[in-house]
């Protein structure tokens, strides 16, 4: 594919039927979409995960539509080749299908190209409606940061039959109402390997194995600017705190001593 084709939902479709991996980051505002864009990542997700890696919160559940709509849109702006996914935040799908469609209709109207909810086969309505809306609709399964409550330390899902035989139950009501993409989160790799063969449509996969039809980092993870422990899952490509961290150190000293501005960083009278 020519990196300059606009993605679309069906480009997805095309690259699973190909065998070609589909490359997913998280981005939240203009500089870092458009760097992603630039790059050649085929599906930038404004994640909900924001709440935490922007805006310092413990989970996600305090996210609201009026952050997901700013930072769609500042995506958006940056965005000109990959499919924008926005998330769906808590609780603006969950109390019914009508507050959902309205809610991503808002993110479309921001900019986003497609909306991501966590859930399963209680949301294959909502989800039809959606999509019956013209709202294409990414789902999300395995461990649902929203769900952080009910899951507690318990990360990895898809260990016990009884979790297994719900997960396949989830995957086939999403496809079915009509979702175009899935993604699945801390699974084990065997799992996901064998929902990815027996979907139509695309898998994504965050601490899902390589053998998903995509993969989908969070952005601030990948960058090593996050706080917490190291996720098993999340490669480090390069350790921008750190990188941050020198420069600013140099400013600072360059000012206390004198050294910024030079007289060629200066305006004359
Ligand atoms: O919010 C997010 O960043 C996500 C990814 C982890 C898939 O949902």
């Amino acid at each position: 594919m020519e990196k300059t084709d606009k993605v679309y939902t069906g480009t997805l479709w095309a690259m699973k039927a190909r065998g070609e991996r589909i490359c997913a980051l998280t981005a939240y505002d203009y500089p870092t979409a458009r760097i992603l864009d630039e790059a050649g990542v085929d599906v930038v997700l404004v994640g909900d995960s924001l709440g935490n890696v922007v805006l310092g919160h413990e989970t996600t559940l305090s996210v609201t539509m009026e952050d997901m709509v700013r930072h769609t849109e500042a995506v958006a702006r940056g965005v000109k080749r990959a499919l924008v996914v926005a998330d769906m935040p808590f609780l603006s799908y969950q109390p019914s299908a009508d507050e959902a469609v309205r809610n991503a209709g808002r993110l479309l109207q921001s900019g986003a190209q497609a909306v991501k909810l966590e859930g399963g086969r209680h949301y294959a309505a909502t989800v039809e409606r959606m999509v019956a809306a013209g709202i294409p609709v990414m789902g999300h399964l395995g461990y649902t940061p929203q769900s952080v409550h009910v899951f507690g330390s318990h990360v990895i899902q898809g260990r016990t039959e009884e979790e297994v035989s719900d997960l396949a139950e989830n995957v086939r009501a999403l496809q079915e109402a009509g979702c175009f993409s899935i993604v699945l989160e801390c699974i084990p790799a065997g799992l996901a390997a064998g929902i990815t063969r027996e979907l139509r449509i695309p898998t994504i996969g965050i601490g899902a194995g390589p053998d998903c039809d995509g993969q989908v980092l969070v952005l601030h993870d990948m960058l090593g600017l996050t706080f917490g422990p190291k996720l098993k899952h999340a490669r480090v490509y390069a350790d921008v705190r750190e990188q941050i961290s020198r420069a600013v150190s140099s400013y600072v000293a360059d000012v206390r001593e004198g050294g910024f501005p030079r007289p060629e960083e200066s305006f004359e009278g």
